[in-house]
């Protein structure tokens, strides 16, 4: 049965925070797939928890379900609902929350760097890189792996990528914390959640904003001037606020989603040691652990759409400008899409996971993440055969990023090997 108190934790960021959301997504599953919530945002909303589902949504983009009227986030409450308009969250102006046109062509133009081929040569510097954050805290025997080892390697690779200055990643950093995690304490930098949202928004946007500013006209091969430099709709350049949102939203996605299923892997890895000796043992197992992660941390909670007609999904009428919110983690651990859905399972194989969403939305970064995962787990299980937790795992409070805030790890003190 579904109580008032389930709908109230779907909207509820201190919820997420407590780690387990599993129980209730199964019995949503069970009781009601297709669920209706209302009362608690001034609109309600549809949630869909089946496998199934998610296809229909997710294969009806742009003509049923549209990213880009309005965010591609539930609001987590009333206040944060009331401070969020369209616009201010990239409607329109960015890759993720664009339909049609405007999202085949900004596709398009950022496409290139992100394709097998131009990631494949992040192998070798990127690996170089997870030796040194490995061997910053080798020797120390332990570290707080979240911020210290799970964080790095994502931001690195972004902010390189991006051309961004080694004294702002830090800035980065924070404005992404505060701007997907407004909720958590840690993070709220200003009189509310809805505040420290768009103030971190505001600031980010406008650093991309002057950076491309700064790049348009040059022949810089980085992300930012890809964007300057980049043409749409029948050959024109970006706006402003279309060159701001891009740049964002490429830092968040490169950053926040990589660093949960990083931490979330090696979490799940240390709960399992038979899986990670069975990886250890057997490095072709590699790509499909790979999956395994991102299917059991879906990083990404859920993906938000409005409808643009009226249509059907399990028999409950959805109306035009209804929300849709596709929860990714429970489609991910449906029990008619995955054998045994709750079992850590580095062998499963086909492994159909909505981890990178699907269709025309799914994840431009897909590859590179597949590889820093992978590159910091081939390093681990060499470096820290031994690792175990050091203490209580804490969760980040929000409803769209599913992760880590804190994990202390310890192993056996080795000395520096990347030399
Ligand atoms: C484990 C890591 C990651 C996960 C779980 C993840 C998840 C997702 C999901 C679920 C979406 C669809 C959002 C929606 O349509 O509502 C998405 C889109 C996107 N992601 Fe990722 N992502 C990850 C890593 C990255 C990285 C490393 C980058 C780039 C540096 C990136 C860039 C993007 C972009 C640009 C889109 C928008 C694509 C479009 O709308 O056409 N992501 N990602």
């Amino acid at each position: 049965m579904i109580t008032h108190q389930d709908d109230i934790n779907l909207t509820d960021a201190h919820f997420f925070a407590k780690g387990d959301i599993h129980d209730l997504f199964r019995r949503m599953r069970q009781a009601d797939p297709v669920h209706w919530t209302q009362g608690l945002l001034k609109r309600g909303f549809w949630s869909i928890f089946k496998h199934e589902d998610a296809y229909t949504v997710y294969r009806g983009a742009s003509e049923y379900f549209s990213n880009g009227k309005f965010s591609v986030g539930l609001p987590s409450s009333p206040e944060v609902e009331a401070a969020t308009k369209p616009e201010m969250m990239g409607s329109n102006r960015m890759l993720v929350a664009s339909d049609g046109e405007l999202h085949r062509d900004f596709r398009k133009a950022f496409n290139s760097m992100f394709l097998p081929r131009a990631i494949k040569q992040y192998e070798g510097s990127g690996r170089k890189l997870v030796l040194e954050i490995l061997d910053e805290v080798l020797p120390r025997g332990r570290c707080e792996f979240v911020n210290e080892v799970a964080t790095r390697l994502p931001m690195a690779i972004i902010c390189d990528m991006m051309a961004i200055p080694r004294q702002d990643w830090q800035l980065m950093f924070d404005l992404v914390n505060q701007a997907m995690g407004p909720e958590d304490p840690e993070y709220k930098v200003a009189e509310s959640a809805a505040a420290t949202r768009n103030q971190a928004w505001g600031q980010a946007v406008g650093y991309c904003i002057r950076t491309c500013h700064e790049r348009r006209g040059g022949n810089g091969t980085d992300l930012l001037s890809v964007i300057a430099n980049a043409r749409v709709l029948g050959g024109r350049l970006l706006t402003d606020e279309e060159l701001g949102y891009n740049g964002f939203m490429f830092i968040i996605g490169g950053l926040d989603t990589t660093r949960n299923s990083i931490a979330g892997g090696l979490l799940e890895l240390i709960r399992n040691p038979d899986q990670m000796r069975r990886l250890r043992q057997d490095r072709s197992l590699m790509r499909p652990a790979v999956e395994e992660i991102l299917r059991w941390t879906s990083a990404i909670t859920h993906s938000m759409r409005t409808a643009l007609k009226d249509t059907e999904i399990r028999g409950r009428k959805i109306r035009e400008g209804d929300w849709v919110v596709v929860w990714n983690a429970s489609a991910n651990r449906d029990e008619d899409a995955f054998v045994n859905p709750d079992r850590f399972d580095i062998t499963r194989d086909p492994n159909d996971h909505f981890a990178f969403a699907y269709g025309e939305h799914f994840c431009l970064g897909a590859h590179l993440a597949r590889l820093e995962i992978r590159l910091i787990f081939e390093e681990i299980l060499d470096r820290m055969p031994d690792v175990e937790l050091d203490g209580e795992v804490e969760w980040l409070a929000s409803n769209l990023l599913h992760g880590l805030k804190r994990m202390p790890i310890k192993f056996i003190p080795r000395r520096a090997a990347a030399a």
